[in-house]
């Protein structure tokens, strides 16, 4: 299926006379390799790309079941065919356990074994197909979930990569509705952590005097109420990761016991004295600025300075706004789809005012936003008309405006398109404008 390239199948067993015939009726369809024994087959094994085993379960020096785990270890996706003059249904049950393909007996029709083989290689090369598209899905859109390509969000992307295979703890610092969870998550899927648990403990939710037993558990008889033993979220995430969200809502009691968990990776449960050690990565977050906390002394600065071993800063939706007409028509697609109504998308003029919009609540304000959009709008297309007046009227303000007052007030609005045009580098900026650098610093400081 993936190219033309002949099949290496790998013939083991100790019988002169089956490896010979195996030889006439496949050597024209693939290539073959003979091992006589289970040592000479597991060299072959190694240094050749094999697709196929036919493996003989009565070899003279290793059981045909121990081969075949190996070879599964070694290669979880190459098919094994198990080739017994018995029947054995309690090894041929073990065999399939072990990731066998199929278990044949002795003697076989050529097209039986034809037909098996084939079934077999078909299988492997629709499974490779699968893994290598998954892994190009992942070099094109690295973050599946995640929409935006603004150069802010890119840098974002990289630095994910780049710390996903590393254990250090993460701290995503955002406004509120940035994707702060998201990123977390994102992390989380591109680690080798990513098929153990994400567990998330809801600082801001959680009141403080339940916080001990979610993160810690408890036995039986902790305190009253506890009526059975409780393992806590820690627990829960052992292999995986542990996303603390709203970080800063913990009190400086709780920030201690954290901090010396994220130290030792060990801790108690309620009521017991056993320590259990949990490997865990920690992955926090906040749309606070944490380090004014610590400097008002609300946040402990030893637990500040360990959480920030990588520090993502999500930027405001209103600092990446060409991310706005994406994540527009990312969230009218999914929601026309979910509501299962016709195509629907927004006018231009409708996408323009939205993108001049500050969306205080960022990327969740818009979800929001265009969900209910969806869902009362008639027409295909949404007009400028059908959004709320504080976004719609943006772009006609100035038209109300005497002339200094909207010359003035277009000055600003261009002058900060270009700006984020240059991703912030005045110099060019001011070039793009054909003003002089240091006129340009005073229009944007009188801006503020
Ligand atoms: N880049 C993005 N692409 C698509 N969806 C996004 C993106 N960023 C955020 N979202 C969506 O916006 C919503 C808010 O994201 P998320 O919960 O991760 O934000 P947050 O920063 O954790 O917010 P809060 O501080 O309020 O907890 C979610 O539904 C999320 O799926
Ligand atoms: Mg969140």
């Amino acid at each position: 299926m993936t190219s033309k390239k002949k099949a290496t199948i790998l013939v083991v067993d100790d019988e002169a006379g089956i490896r010979k015939s195996f030889n006439m009726i496949l050597k024209e369809e693939y290539h073959i390799l003979n091992a006589s024994s289970g040592s000479e087959a597991v060299d072959l094994y190694k240094s050749h790309a094999v697709d196929l085993v036919l493996l003989d379960i009565l070899l003279p020096d290793v059981g045909g079941l121990n081969l075949l785990e190996k070879f599964k270890e070694i290669d979880p996706a190459v098919e094994v065919i198990m080739v017994t003059a018995v029947k054995e249904v309690p090894i041929a049950v073990k065999a399939i356990k072990l990731g066998a393909y199929e278990y044949i007996m002795k003697p076989f029709t050529v097209d039986d074994i034809v037909a098996v083989i084939q079934r077999a290689l078909e299988k492997r090369s629709m499974l490779q197909e699968i893994t290598y598209l998954k892994t190009e899905l992942e070099r094109i859109r690295p973050f599946e979930h995640m929409v935006g390509e603004d150069p802010k969000m890119k840098k974002v992307y990289d630095f994910i990569s780049t710390i996903s295979q590393s254990d250090g703890t993460v701290l995503i610092q955002g406004e509120s509705g940035t994707g702060k969870e998201l990123v977390a998550r994102a992390l989380h899927n591109r680690s080798p952590r990513k098929r153990e648990p994400f567990v998330v403990v809801n600082c801001a939710a959680i009141p403080l005097t339940l916080m001990e037993s979610e993160i810690f558990g408890y036995n039986k008889g902790a305190f009253t109420g506890a009526l059975s033993t409780r393992i806590g979220k820690l627990e829960m995430a052992n292999k995986g990761s542990v996303f603390l969200d709203d970080i800063d809502s913990l009190d400086l009691k709780m920030q201690a016991k954290l901090l010396r968990i994220i130290q030792e990776r060990e801790f108690e449960r309620l009521g017991s004295n056993k320590v259990i050690r949990v490997d865990v990565r920690f992955i926090a977050a906040s749309n606070k600025n944490l380090a004014e906390l610590v400097e008002n002394g609300e946040f402990r600065d030893d637990l500040f300075y360990r959480i920030n071993v990588f520090p993502i800063k999500i930027p405001p939706l209103r600092e990446r706004r060409t991310d706005i007409p994406l994540l527009l028509e990312h969230f009218t697609n999914l929601y026309v789809k979910q509501a299962g109504k016709n195509k629907k998308r927004f006018s231009e003029d409708a996408v323009h005012a939205l993108t001049d919009y500050d969306w205080p609540g960022n990327v969740r304000e818009l979800q929001n936003f265009v969900e209910r959009l969806v869902t009362i709008t008639k027409d295909p297309v949404i007009q400028v008309k059908d959004l709320p007046p504080l976004m719609g009227n943006r772009k006609t303000e100035i038209k109300d405006l005497p002339l200094k007052d909207a010359i003035s007030a277009f000055e600003k609005r261009y002058i900060a398109e270009v700006l984020e045009d240059t991703g912030g580098n005045k110099t060019r900026a001011a070039e793009k404008l054909g003003i002089h650098r240091n006129t340009l610093l005073t229009k944007t400081q009188d801006k503020d």
